[in-house]
């Protein structure tokens, strides 16, 4: 790369100069995909149906974004102005630093967590103050509310929490909300529904609230990009402002309407997910691996200093696996997404053979 001052071309921004190059691993994926999270089966029958029926009209004309907003709304029992549809929830975060971060603001973010709010945040003119878990990697609770300042402009939680799988609780959250008022409280609820556990209920009632949702992990449409952005009224005024009109596309918008409706298929792949997790942490249990107890479709585990020869071997075995060990307080940690009870069990095989070829295998006492 040429050096700043010799660039043949304008000179980006300062803030872009500084910026880190981030390239999530997705290239040659064909393997059991359990290292983004997605859904690693399929989307609702009915969505794939109607995108065998878009036609040219469809393709020619601008997406035309509200009337589907609104129905995303009322799905979520909130009004058509409370909710904004993004490209995907990375957009929606974006989107939203660039609305609120200014010079001299603080970010406040409990890591680790989703590598996207520090890469946004690092366009921006603010500060991120991050606020490390212990090594339970539990929500930091009391430090992350000792680091409020008057400059805290936006607190950003994943909950539940990636790569740790952690969760906070809706107490604490409404706790955070009130002890900083003048700052934004970002819940990003992409896991939501395999956990269970919302503050949706609190928008509105709670002023600095917004709450993130997406549809590329349980309803299994990350190739669409669509996500949602639920905050007060007067917040998403400006929020809006900021977004562009045309960033959903005309695909997705008509995707979203049979996704939603199609309640049965989205529930059973949940608890599909959620009996394979219980049957993937019993093997992880029986071969004395260390893991997180995760509230979300992947689990955290502890492999130690061959983190990287074991993501190696479970690749070579079919089953692709993500080191996390550059989060902040992860190293040897390797975050594996649950799938199908089915595709565990290939991962379990893997899992062993791995952990056998590394001398790491020690059935439990
Ligand atoms: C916490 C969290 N938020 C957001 C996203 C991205 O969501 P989307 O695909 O809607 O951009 C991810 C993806 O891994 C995530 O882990």
């Amino acid at each position: 790369m040429s050096e700043p001052d010799k660039m043949p071309y304008p000179k980006p921004r300062a803030r872009v100069l500084a910026m880190k190059e981030y390239h999530p691993p997705l290239g040659c994926r064909d393997a059991l995909r359990l290292d983004f999270n997605e859904n690693t089966l399929a989307c609702s029958p009915a969505v794939l149906e109607t995108l065998a029926c878009i036609s040219a009209g469809n393709l020619t004309r601008y997406p035309e974004r509200e009337p589907v907003e609104a129905m995303v709304a009322a799905h979520l029992g909130l009004s058509a102005a409370q909710v904004a549809l993004t490209n995907g929830v990375d957009e929606a975060i974006h989107v939203l630093f660039e609305t609120f971060l200014d010079a001299g603001d603080e970010l406040l973010l409990p890591v680790p967590t989703y590598t996207m709010y520090e890469v946004y945040a690092s366009g921006t003119d603010a500060r991120v103050v991050a606020v490390q878990a212990a090594d339970d990697l539990q929500f930091p609770f009391e430090r992350l509310l000792a680091s409020i300042t008057p400059r805290t402009k936006i607190i950003a939680i994943a909950n539940p929490n990636s790569p740790s799988g952690t969760v906070a609780t809706r107490q604490q959250i409404a706790e955070i909300a009130r002890r900083a008022p003048h700052a934004l409280l970002l819940v990003d609820e992409a896991y939501f529904h395999f956990h269970g556990e919302t503050v949706k209920d609190m928008v509105g009632a709670l002023p600095n609230l917004i709450v993130a949702r997406t549809f590329s992990k349980a309803y299994g449409l990350a190739g669409l990009r669509v996500g949602v952005l639920a905050g007060p009224a007067e917040l998403m005024r400006w929020v809006r402002r900021v977004l562009s009109p045309y960033s959903v596309n005309s695909l997705a918008l008509a995707c979203l309407p049979p996704a939603l409706k199609d309640t049965a298929y989205l529930n059973w792949y949940v608890s599909e997910v959620l009996a394979a997790r219980t049957e993937f942490e019993t093997a992880l249990d029986a071969a004395n691996i260390r893991r997180w107890p995760s509230r979300a479709n992947f689990v955290l585990v502890d492999i130690g200093s061959q983190h990287a020869e074991f993501v190696r071997l479970m690749h070579a075995a079919g089953v692709l696996v993500r080191d996390r060990s550059n989060d902040p307080g992860c190293n040897g940690r390797v975050r594996i997404t649950i799938g199908t009870r089915e595709q565990m069990r290939q991962a379990i095989v893997a899992l062993n053979e791995a952990l056998a070829a590394l001398n790491l295998l020690q059935p439990s006492a």
